[in-house]
């Protein structure tokens, strides 16, 4: 149990951390368009300084990308050492005419926080800084050692944390890694994340004449890039909702009936599926549950297909290029770079005459699963009970973090993920929001968790 003191600040401090929350909130860090460094680099800049001011020792290290920031407090080897993971930047905002506010330009509505990186992940990093900041405050003993790595480069696919983590294992030792940048079960029952997919992101292009064509003048006798995309693309599934690249399926784990029985007692309908997502049906692989195949099964998907004219009205031409991306999640024990050559392969084998197709791997992230039973679950479940005042489930996410591979390969921690997050919160999507309710939750289920962790 975190003391009452640290509990009664974040309760009485609340508004005002609402407030701190919205300046991180109004720094607009999107990581993959350049002309946003700057705010990227102040968005570094406003956590090196909140974390300096709680008085952790604090770098911030350049390795070419945006900065990643690195603090720790004081480590005494009496104490555990937790070890926080997180990052500062967000996606992109379009399609800004859907936003019914400014990305950028936080507001509150019925207890819910409107803003970009409100939920992802500026919201739920800062529900660690504020639980920190009570033991600070309050002149309360930190129950364990706290070390920080804070990263701007994750929604861009990014190398400075990589690198830094292969390079510094020694600086970022610590029992456990504590992650808060995945969801609750829903709003009434936190949960506890034991699975995240990998991912693999790949580029087709295909190009044929080498201008823009008049359809009518030059129609049926060259191939259409679009038309052959198209094709590329349909290869790619079956009707069953399969991926037909060879070997895909070959090193997926499959789900054991516990977990396939824990999934089914979460009473996921197919109802809150459409009303969650507005889709009209559900759709995917045969042979298995909507839950399976949102946190268990891989996918291939297009993530934006471009060719041609899309504006008003109609333009009669033969487009000059097509292109796709197209994105794999994945499943332990699937490896990124496997499944990207094997894809490769495939379409390039399959590549209609007459055009010019090439395939390139953009960017991956390794399957992670972690252990249901260890000490750090058992930490990360009373301090999620203790601070959303019910029972965790154990659930899978479909979203990647691509760091956490590597801090499992390089660390040789347990890592715990522990999400505030809904999945409603419409990541990556207009209108993204976080539910006040689950920030303050949040900062009192960490609070408790450095407890629940020095008692285990
Ligand atoms: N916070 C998400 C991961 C996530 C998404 C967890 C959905 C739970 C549910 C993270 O910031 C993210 O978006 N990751 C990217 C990684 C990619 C850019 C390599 C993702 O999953 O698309
Ligand atoms: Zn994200």
């Amino acid at each position: 149990m975190a003391s009452k003191k640290v509990l009664e600040y974040l309760d009485d401090n609340r508004q005002e951390h609402v407030e701190q929350l919205c300046d991180f909130l109004r720094i607009p860090s999107v990581s993959s368009l350049s002309e946003h460094d700057e705010d990227v680099r102040r968005a570094g800049a406003f956590v090196a300084e909140e974390l300096a001011g709680l008085g952790l020792k604090v770098e911030t290290i350049d390795l070419g990308g945006h900065p990643l920031v690195y603090a720790e407090s004081e480590l005494r080897p009496d104490r555990r050492t937790l070890l926080f993971y997180g990052h500062y930047d967000v996606q992109p905002v379009d399609p800004l005419e859907l936003w019914t506010h400014p990305p950028f330009e936080p507001v509150i509505e019925d207890g819910i926080l409107y803003a970009r990186g409100s939920s992802d992940d500026k919201g739920q990093l800062y529900a660690h800084f504020k639980a920190l900041e009570a033991y600070v405050k309050t002149g309360q003993e930190l129950p364990v050692n706290v070390k920080f790595i804070i990263e701007g480069e994750e929604e861009c696919g990014g190398h400075s944390i990589y690198r830094y983590t292969e390079e510094h294992p020694d600086k970022l030792a610590c029992d456990a890694v504590v992650i808060s940048d995945t969801t609750l079960y829903n709003e009434t029952t936190p949960g506890i994340c034991y699975s995240l997919k990998g991912l693999c992101y790949m580029e087709i292009k295909v190009t044929g004449p080498a201008m823009d064509l008049h359809s009518g003048s030059y129609g049926g006798t060259v191939r259409n890039p679009g038309n052959a995309l198209a094709a590329i693309v349909a290869s790619l599934t079956d009707e069953d909702g399969r991926c037909r690249v060879p070997g895909f399926y070959d090193a997926v784990l499959d789900l054991d009936q516990e977990e396939r029985d824990g999934f089914a007692a979460l009473g996921y309908t197919d109802e809150i599926l459409c009303e969650e997502t507005g889709a009209p049906e559900p759709w995917g692989e045969k042979g298995y549950t909507t839950l399976e195949r949102m946190w268990a099964r891989p996918t291939c998907d297009v993530n934006g297909l471009v060719s041609g004219y899309g504006g008003e009205g109609a333009k009669t031409i033969i487009p000059a290029t097509a292109l796709a991306k197209v994105s794999m999640r994945l499943v332990p024990d699937q490896d990124p770079e496997a499944v990207a050559t094997a894809f490769k392969e495939f379409v390039l084998g399959n590549a209609p005459r007459g055009v010019k197709v090439s395939v390139e791997f953009l960017h991956g992230a390794k399957p992670v699963l972690v252990p249901r039973n260890s000490p750090m679950m058992q930490a990360g479940m009373a301090a999620l009970e203790e601070g959303f005042g019910a029972k965790p489930v154990f659930i899978r996410e479909g979203g990647s973090i691509p760091i956490v591979g590597t801090f499992q390969d390089c660390l040789k921690s347990p890592v715990l993920l522990l999400g505030y997050g809904l999945a409603t919160d419409n990541i990556h999507s207009p209108n993204e929001k976080f539910l006040l309710e689950n920030f303050w939750r949040g900062a009192r289920t960490t609070a408790m968790l450095m407890a629940e962790a020095a008692k285990r």
